[in-house]
């Protein structure tokens, strides 16, 4: 009598267990899920045309790496620099001279024609990367 009652006890302290781990595993992957696709996609399409040829996410190419870049740079200097960045040099802003002296003044091309939600919508894609697909 006594041990079918453990053993009960036990079943129940199980099925809570479990219970409280699909929780956790279901608001983690809807976590990782939590990225705006249509942004990601936008900005990747714009990244991949107008970028890819000196940039990557994860390492330097022509130009630095620009996976993260947002941790690194203030929103609007990420603008000015992107929109064009010999006149935020002739503004006299060090970090742009710095960056730019720190490879040899290779020239990054002037993007004046890309809105602000352009270039968030890139930043957007240096920030969360590619969208990982689930495997079912
Ligand atoms: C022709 C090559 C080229 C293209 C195309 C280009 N870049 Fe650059 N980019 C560079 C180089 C080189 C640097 C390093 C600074 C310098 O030498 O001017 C740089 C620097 C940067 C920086 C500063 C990074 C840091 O660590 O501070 C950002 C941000 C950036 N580029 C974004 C972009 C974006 C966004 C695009 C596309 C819209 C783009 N670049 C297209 C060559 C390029």
């Amino acid at each position: 009598m006594k041990s079918v009652r453990l053993h009960n006890r036990l079943t129940t302290l199980l099925l809570k267990s479990f219970t409280v781990l699909l929780f956790f595993t279901f608001s983690l992957s809807s976590f990782s899920q939590d990225v705006d696709e249509v942004r990601q996609k936008e900005g990747k399409k714009l990244f991949k045309s107008l970028c890819a040829s000196c940039h990557k996410l994860d390492r330097k190419l022509i130009g630095p790496a620009l996976g993260g870049v947002e941790e690194r740079r203030e929103n609007d200097w990420l603008k000015a620099w992107i929109k064009n960045n010999a006149e935020l040099r002739a503004s006299g802003d060090a970090d742009a001279i710095a960056i730019f002296e720190e490879y040899n003044g290779s020239n990054m091309t002037a993007f004046p024609q890309l809105s602000d939600k352009n270039v968030d919508d890139i930043l957007y894609y240096t920030t969360v990367g590619e969208i990982k697909k689930e495997v079912v």
